[in-house]
This record gives structure tokens, C-alpha cells and sequence, in this order.
């Protein structure tokens, strides 16, 4: 079923609220440098969000633990100079706001005034419910998210689906509602059931945006670098590949390098 789509010229986070009213879906995606930034911003993506997972797809490590905080807002203000449009959401780092409410406040104002992105996403439920109050009081957009949250990895133990027993989906439908009570204004729901991750979307009024959710939420997320088929050795199920780019590339620069050693590139047109 397609709904009419509403031109809008800024992406707010009321903006994705009356998506969520209307019934239009919200796209979102990750972006991590300038150059993506634009392209992705020019697409008509609604969402950028500067991941944690810049962590591995950028920095190469193999999870979202190492990522600092000064690096996510270098990340972060790239992106902002390259877009027009989009909502640009900044996930705060692993150690940047566990530990205290004021913390995490300290670290939601540094990404707000040093890279110009527009809101922050935390991992977690009623555990930080503190942390995202003093955050949302500073006036600082909050998107939760909850299931699989990566930066947990070492308390799961795998990346598989989470809250499938009854005892963890009772957890995530009662911190879904709870971040809506403190008035976040969107939640990711990664890697959970599909009738789950519905009926969470159906119980709040804010938007919830999925990644290996299903289709019954009110957004998708991916990770750019996986929907561009550079990461080939990731093959969730959730996952759609929009290109094969490791091939691609690998070709292009394959040929380059013959291109140079047989002295075919430059050629007379390409010299001065
Ligand atoms: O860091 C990230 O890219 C994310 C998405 C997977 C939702 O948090």
C-alpha cells in the first residue's frame, strides 16, 4: 500500500511524527562522512543516523565498544556539512553516558554544539531512564533504542534475534512505553520478531523505526555500507543489498592497477 508523501524541506523530528500520523513510512540510514552524507541526503532519505557502527564499518573493529566520543562527532560534523535535508540523529558512544545522568548530559551537548546534528540515540531501557530524562530536559531530542543493542554484545554474548521469550518482550513493551513517557520522540527496535516489533509500533504514538523488525513498524534503518553491498562477508536475513559494490570495486581497481602497469592509463587524452 503506497500513502501520498508530503514534501517537507527540512526533516524535523515533527516532521517524522506526522509521518507516523499519515502513514508514510520513514526512511533512515547511516552515514559517516561528508561525501555519502550528500549523496544519501540528495535520495531523499529522511533520516541520517551517525552509528556507533562507524565503529566497524569505518575503523574496522569488531564491535561498537571502541568508538569515542570525539570521533563520533567528527563523524557527525562531517555528515552535517554535507546535507540539506535530512534529519541527522548521533548515536552516543559506549562509556559516554552509562555511568550517570550528568555524564550522559555532558556528552549529548557536546554532539548537539560541536557537530551540529540534531539529536542523540541511546541504547537501553528503564536502566538509563534518568539519562534521557536530563537530556530531554536540556531540550536535546532523544531516540531510544532497544532489542538487539550492539553495545551490549558482551552481556547477550551473540547477534541473534533477541526478545523472543516471553519474559524479554514483556521488558521491551514496558521500555517502549516508558521512552515514550519521557517524551523520546522515535525508538529503533534492531533484530526482534516481526509480530513483536508490530504491536510494540501500534502501542506507542511515536514513531519506531526497524532494523531486522519486520515491515509491521513505521520506518527502516539500515546500514549504508550493507545496503551498498561493500560489506560482503554480512549476511543477516534483514538485510537487502541494493548493489554489489565489493565486486564492483574490486573490479574497477583491479583494473586500474593492469591500466597503470601496462602503461594504458594515463593515455595521450588524459595527458597535458
Ligand atoms: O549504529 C548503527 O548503525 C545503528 C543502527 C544499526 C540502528 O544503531
Amino acid at each position: 500500500m503506497s500513502v501520498a508523501k508530503k514534501e517537507y524541506k527540512r526533516v524535523t523530528v515533527k516532521s517524522v511524527q506526522e509521518m507516523k500520523e499519515n502513514g508514510e513510512k520513514i526512511s533512515m540510514l547511516t552515514a559517516y562522512d561528508y561525501t555519502m552524507a550528500r549523496i544519501v541526503d540528495g535520495a531523499g532519505v529522511d533520516v541520517i543516523l551517525v552509528g556507533d557502527s562507524a565503529s566497524n564499518v569505518m575503523a574496522g573493529h569488531e564491535t561498537t565498544l571502541p568508538i569515542t566520543l570525539d570521533q563520533m562527532i567528527y563523524h557527525a560534523s562531517s555528515v552535517v556539512r554535507g546535507i540539506d535535508r535530512a534529519l541527522v540523529v548521533v548515536d552516543l558512544p559506549f562509556g559516554s553516558y552509562q555511568s550517570d545522568p550528568k555524564e550522559a548530559l555532558r556528552s549529548a551537548i557536546r554532539i548537539m554544539k560541536e557537530s551540529g546534528g540534531h539529536a542523540v540515540k541511546l541504547e537501553g531501557g528503564k536502566e538509563i531512564k534518568d539519562s534521557i530524562k536530563r537530556i530531554l530536559n536540556a531540550g536535546i531530542p532523544v531516540m531510544g533504542h532497544l532489542g538487539l543493542t550492539p553495545q551490549a554484545i558482551y552481556k547477550f554474548g551473540t547477534y541473534t534475534v533477541r526478545a523472543k521469550e516471553e519474559a524479554e518482550a514483556e521488558k521491551l513493551k514496558a521500555d517502549a512505553k516508558m521512552l515514550e513517557k519521557c517524551g523520546c520522540f522515535a525508538i529503533v527496535l534492531e533484530k526482534i520478531p516481526a509480530h513483536l516489533a508490530k504491536e510494540v509500533a501500534e502501542s506507542v504514538s511515536i514513531p519506531v523505526i526497524g532494523i531486522g523488525a519486520g515491515s509491521g513498524v513505521d520506518g527502516q534503518v539500515l546500514v549504508l555500507h550493507d545496503l551498498l553491498g561493500m560489506t560482503h562477508e554480512f549476511n543477516p536475513r534483514f538485510l537487502r543489498r541494493y548493489m554489489h559494490l565489493y565486486e564492483d570495486m574490486t573490479k574497477a581497481i583491479g583494473q586500474y592497477v593492469d591500466d597503470v602497469k601496462s602503461v594504458d592509463f594515463p593515455n595521450a587524452e588524459e595527458s597535458y
